[in-house]
């Protein structure tokens, strides 16, 4: 999802630098942080990394001038440690005799760093991939082959990973993959490895794909594979499947955009972000909690979240809060700040100008600035006392999608925590909703496979109407909001939002027959009121579109997004919004216009 790898061995002998680079740019929309290459030429590693784009960064070190006919490369989207040149990937031992490139998530690397640390190894980087090269050297110095040192020290790792090693005493690569992404290409001049199809498209269309689990070892013209949980003899070698993308489709995983890529990443991306470490959400959860008011602020789809987050707190830690736009902020707030209050940014950029001066207001008056961000070093960071990274990996389409949805979900893991240091839910309470928060990602998905279909079929039938009216009540009442921002920004139609109880103050006098409102309608305590809504819009006619699980809601409706049953109220905004990207999505389509680029709209916005 995040950060993209490449490794090249070329069978002739030709030089593989030009090859790497050019690779690595077709993996840019992966990350575009920093890039590093290495090859190995003569028994030893050459490596040229830096922060910044491919582009700028050849043109500062000419990365097609590393000899050698073997190599890695990576274009990184940070997530531990900052976008740098040290902390730009490849990674090297001691010796600089082992080069690693990583995706993934080494999660105990602060023990293994530690522990490595104390038996002499010296570290460079910030990064959680440097234990890997740095374990492969002690097990290589303790006599193992370079195949058995990989795979004892991916025996010693929890996280996720995709890999893949060069040694400068041996023309061999070494890959393997858990949890993240990793393919082999079988050229008739080279053999590759990468995190997608596009990196070695243009030399080959065959390719191998690696289960989870599986280590690769690449020498010569031959491809020997291994489970990494078994030291015992290879495993058969899989046929390679022959690809027909052109370059361009492969990028988007062979999607027509990267706005429905993204879409389908959700369940990825929010399993990633559960995997926040718990000292990560304390630190958060202490500013929040020892603070005499609570602020969220943010812009659009960020602000969204915001909103969720009110709900959310109130609901699940008794905390009062407040949400301001942060273009408003100033003018709202007033001067009614002080040091203890807290404010709790939230942008998935990190750059949006409203949000950033928001921050800057709030400081004049001593408040506690904190921020969750999905980008690694962007201002937000640098403007807050503390953070929280969210993990989606890069999102290219500018209407947020995977950004939003994990957003809520550290909203949710703060909650969580926030209720029960306040004493409002005990251990059991809280570990049984932790639970079913991590089951969310399965039921995600199981809305994208089962009803994308009828979707796109609804979004056809009414990509047509000018106007939509999204209600929704309690904790929905966010997601009603962003399900109307996202049909609005990508395909054009107006839609507006309100809680559902308060259409009848002003919004009903819209209503004509064959009007389309979307209820997002979850069995929770709104339940018999958001029955009563949907009856005031039926009677005057409207056309009945529903998010829900209820077979009651599902008659009162003239088309049904189908969701799971059972989510705890609390979390059924992560589930519920899904059908309604989607259709905005294929309302888009379906009017022509491309959702990944909307008119007049920017991925971030940094004007006041
Ligand atoms: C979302 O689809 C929008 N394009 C936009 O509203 C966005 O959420 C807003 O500009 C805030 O961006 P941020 O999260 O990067 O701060």
């Amino acid at each position: 999802m995040c950060c993209g790898i490449i490794g090249v061995l070329a069978i002739d002998g030709g030089s593989v630098a030009h090859v790497i680079r050019e690779s690595l740019k077709r993996l840019e929309y992966r990350g575009y942080d920093s890039i590093g290459v290495a090859t190995k030429y003569n028994g030893r590693l050459y490596i040229k990394k830096d922060k910044g784009k491919i582009d700028e960064i050849h043109r500062k070190l000419n990365l097609d001038a590393l000899p050698g006919d073997i190599g890695i490369g990576h274009t990184r989207w940070a997530t531990h440690g900052e976008p740098s040149q040290v902390n730009s990937h490849p990674h090297t031992d001691c010796k600089n005799q082992i080069a690693v490139v990583h995706n993934g998530i080494i999660e105990n690397f602060l023990e293994l760093r530690k522990e490595l640390i104390e038996r002499g190894h010296k570290f460079k980087s910030a990064t959680d991939t440097e234990v890997i090269p740095h374990l492969i050297e002690s097990f290589i110095e303790d006599g193992y082959t370079l195949e058995d040192a990989v795979q004892s020290t991916l025996a010693k790792l929890h996280g996720t990973y995709a890999i893949v090693v060069l040694y400068s005493h041996l023309k061999k690569l070494i890959c393997a993959r858990k949890e993240s992404p990793l393919i082999l290409g079988v050229g008739e001049r080279a053999l590759y490895c990468a995190s997608d199809i596009p990196a070695f498209l243009p030399m080959t269309n065959k390719v191998l794909f690696l289960n989870d689990g599986d280590l690769a070892i690449l020498q010569g013209g031959e491809i020997q594979l291994r489970r990494i949980q078994s030291f015992s003899s290879p495993i058969q070698i899989r046929k390679p499947v022959l690809i027909d993308w052109t370059p361009e489709m492969a990028q988007k995983g062979g999607m027509p955009h990267f706005m429905l890529k993204e879409i389908h990443e959700q369940p990825k991306a929010v399993q990633n972000t559960l995997r926040i470490r718990t000292e990560e959400i304390d630190r958060l959860v202490k500013l929040l909690n020892e603070a005499n008011e609570i602020i969220l602020t943010a812009a659009g789809t960020s602000y969204h979240a915001c909103l969720y987050g009110g709900y959310l707190f109130a609901k699940l830690a008794k905390i009062n809060s407040q949400q301001i736009i942060s273009s408003e902020f100033s003018e709202k707030i007033g001067e009614t700040l002080t040091d203890k209050s807290a404010i709790l940014a939230i942008s998935q950029s990190g750059e949006t100008s409203d949000t950033l001066n928001a921050i800057n207001y709030a400081r004049n008056y001593g408040a506690k600035i904190s921020a969750i961000t999905n980008v690694v070093g962007s201002s937000i960071t640098r403007s807050a006392d503390y953070f929280i990274y969210t993990l989606a990996g890069p999102e290219i389409g500018v209407a947020a999608t995977k950004t939003f949805l994990v957003q809520i979900t550290t909203l949710a893991l703060l909650g969580l925590t926030l209720a029960e240091i306040r004493g409002i839910l005990n251990n059991s309470e809280v570990q049984d909703l932790r639970q079913q928060l991590f089951n969310i990602p399965k039921l995600i998905e199981q809305v994208i496979e089962k009803r994308e279909d009828s979707i796109k079929v609804t979004a056809d039938l009414l990509a047509h109407k000018p106007n939509f009216l999204f209600l929704g009540r309690g904790i929905n009442t966010p997601t009603a909001m962003e399900g109307a921002l996202k049909l609005k920004e990508i395909s054009y139609i107006h839609a507006e939002a309100y809680p559902a109880g308060e259409s009848k103050h002003g919004p009903i006098a819209l209503i004509e027959p064959d009007f389309p409102v979307v209820f997002i309608a979850p069995q929770d305590n709104t339940f018999d009121r958001i029955v009563g809504n949907i009856m005031e819009m039926k009677a005057r006619g409207a056309r009945i579109i529903s998010v829900t699980d209820s077979r009651k809601i599902h008659d009162l409706s003239d088309h049904t997004f189908w969701v799971p049953k059972g989510v705890p109220d609390i979390f059924t905004p992560l589930v519920n919004i899904v059908p309604l990207q989607l259709f905005s999505y294929y309302s888009a389509v379906r009017r022509n216009h491309n959702p990944d680029k909307p008119r007049n709209l920017a991925k971030s916005v940094t004007v006041l």
